[in-house]
């Protein structure tokens, strides 16, 4: 058997999150290595287009923004669920997270005085999303990589997180396969903390890739700390007809109209004030409401007008867009309007912990679209995802190190070992199988259940249905059988191993949605039409519970200086 690795301090996840938090933890002395199950620079957040929120006031219109008009629209645009602590230490502690981001070498783009340029987002009250174009987590992303390689951290790319290792509600370290020779090898560390992103590929139709599925969120799940609001599932309004690619908010923020069939810019009919930039809640929504009664293109989508901008701008500013709508579309947005429907983008539930990334298990971290600190409530404002992994980033990884000085646990790695072990029997026992079902027919059905029961609009019955379809996939995922048996690289048993975290968070997530029956933020019960405070106001939380089906427990939300009110745009 390999020999187990050790660290101080472990983080899972290379992207934005894992990259912030390693950062933090190297600058507060600690030892530190970044497990990814992709290179960094691969990771997810290189996808994020549109920007980063922080009340910056450098736009004309945004001179008289501060930290509590960000927190307040934070706290609004959440459908009064998110805890308004936290929203009010990412609002307040935004510009310096931004400003030590540029320092460190980020090229956002600039106004014509060299700040940085501020676009409008949805559901701000203010310009205040600081963008690098059209590609703002690519640059972040190199970034921070550089930070880190500065720091000369170190990094396990291609390794696979399979068990978080707990011992006594104390964390160990973890279990991990390494994916290019097929081992499985255990890391001590006396802190973990976990960015392992979001979990969007439970659906058939998301802007997220191929790696989110949520492998990280699952393990941590099953090692004991509980999902919170795992119903809150964002859907973007506009994300590429048919191969759901991201087409940023920024569009939008630039000036992009929304038309129907009918040429009309129907977010007047939903949002008269906000219009386009209304949250996305209430886009995605409007646009799925023209799609269904038939004021969609083609029955399945509706157009993004740009061409008014002109050409230089649309360069300029949406570089990026113009070439996947090429690419992707075959649409110059220069010409012809972008093909635009709505699709999963985030999940705005994830593992419950504090504002420092703390769980329920001691030395154990969470942070990033994983966690739920709960700083996003119902529904996330654009921009908030990105500040996000640096400010609670930070966080976690500064506490994560202090936790870690605080020594370790005798007999931490022969317990370790024999994880270890354990992985490997399962692996084994994986390839022996005969027969059985094949992972990429149950992967499918889950995600047609999900799309299809658990998307923009819900009912009870539909919810009923997805619960039973998912607790009869979660049986089924016991006869799954390997194609391929090899060591090395082999995929098909990530994919294998991967299902089965996959169908715990659908399943939370459907549960979750049966029982709240209300409608707040991106959770729209169309048998429950309206918000009930009295009953609702609480986070849900739900705790692993193996093969049996989980139990839904509540929280109540913490309000400070934001009442709540009708939210109206
Ligand atoms: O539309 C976008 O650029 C996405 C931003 C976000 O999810 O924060």
């Amino acid at each position: 058997m390999p020999e187990t690795l050790r660290h101080d301090v472990l983080i899972i996840g290379g992207g934005l999150a894992g990259l912030r938090a390693a950062v933090a933890v190297r600058d507060a002395g600690a030892d530190v290595a970044v497990l990814s199950k992709v290179y960094s620079i691969r990771s997810h957040s290189g996808a994020a287009q549109g920007g980063v929120n922080a009340a910056l006031g450098n736009h004309p219109d945004g001179r008289d923004d501060d930290w509590q008009r960000h927190a307040f629209d934070t706290v609004k645009g959440s459908d009064y669920l998110a805890d308004q602590p936290s929203a009010e230490i990412l609002a307040r502690e935004a510009p310096e997270r931004v400003l030590e981001m540029e320092h460190w070498g980020t090229y956002f783009s600039r106004f014509p005085d060299g700040r940085i340029a501020q676009r409008p987002f949805g559901g701000a009250g203010f310009p205040r999303t600081c963008y690098a174009a059209d590609r703002t987590g690519h640059q972040m992303l190199h970034t921070l990589y550089q930070q880190c390689l500065k720091r000369e951290i170190a990094f396990y790319n291609e390794w696979l997180l399979t068990q978080v290792a707990v011992h006594e509600g104390r964390v160990e370290g973890a279990v991990a396969l390494h994916v290019p020779n097929g081992e499985a090898r255990g890391v001590q560390a006396d802190a973990v903390v976990v960015a392992g992103g979001g979990h969007g590929r439970i659906y058939a139709r998301s802007t997220n890739s191929y790696i989110n599925v949520g492998s990280a969120t699952a393990a941590v799940f099953r090692a004991g700390v509980p999902l919170a609001d795992m119903e809150f599932v964002q859907f973007h309004p506009t994300s590429l007809y048919r191969t759901n690619i991201l087409i940023t908010e920024g569009v939008r923020g630039e000036g992009g109209f929304l038309l129907n069939t009918e040429g009309e810019r129907f977010m007047a009919r939903y949002a008269p004030d906000a219009m386009e930039l209304a949250p996305r809640d209430i886009v995605a929504r409007a646009i799925q409401t023209e799609i269904r009664e038939g004021r969609g293109f083609d029955d399945g989508y509706v157009a993004l007008d740009v061409r008014h901008l002109g050409e230089p701008k649309i360069k300029e500013r949406l570089p990026g867009i113009r070439q996947i709508a090429v690419d992707f579309a075959g649409v110059d947005p220069v010409e012809r309007p972008i093909p635009v429907q709505p699709a999963q983008h985030y999940s705005m539930g994830g593992l419950a912990c504090d504002e420092n990334g703390e769980t329920a298990v001691s030395g154990l971290f969470v942070v990033g679209e994983c966690s739920c600190i709960s700083v996003h409530g119902a529904n996330r404002l654009g921009g908030n995802s990105l500040l996000e992994t640096l400010v609670f980033g930070r966080r976690a990884g500064e506490r994560a190190a202090q936790v870690a000085s605080s020594g370790r646990a005798a007999g931490a790695e022969t317990r370790l070992i024999q994880s270890v072990g354990e992985q490997e029997r399962e692996i084994e026992a994986l390839k022996e199988r005969p027969s059985g079902e094949r992972q990429i027919t149950l992967r499918r059905e889950m995600q047609a259940t999900m799309t299809e029961h658990v998307g923009i609009f819900r009912d009870e019955a539909g919810l009923r249905t997805a619960v039973d379809r998912l607790a009869e996939l979660r049986d089924r995922y016991g006869t799954v059988v390997l194609d391929h048996k090899g060591r090395r690289f082999n995929y098909d048993l990530v994919d294998v191993l991967e299902l089965r975290g996959m169908l715990d968070l659908a399943q939370v997530t459907a549960l979750g949605a049966l029982e709240r029956s209300e409608c707040r933020g991106s959770h729209w019960r169309t048998d429950h039409p309206s918000r009930d405070d009295q009953r609702w106001l609480r986070h849900s939380m739900v705790s692993y519970a193996g093969t049996r089906r989980p139990e839904v427990r509540y929280k109540d939300v913490v309000i400070t200086d934001y009442p709540p009110q009708e939210r109206e745009y």
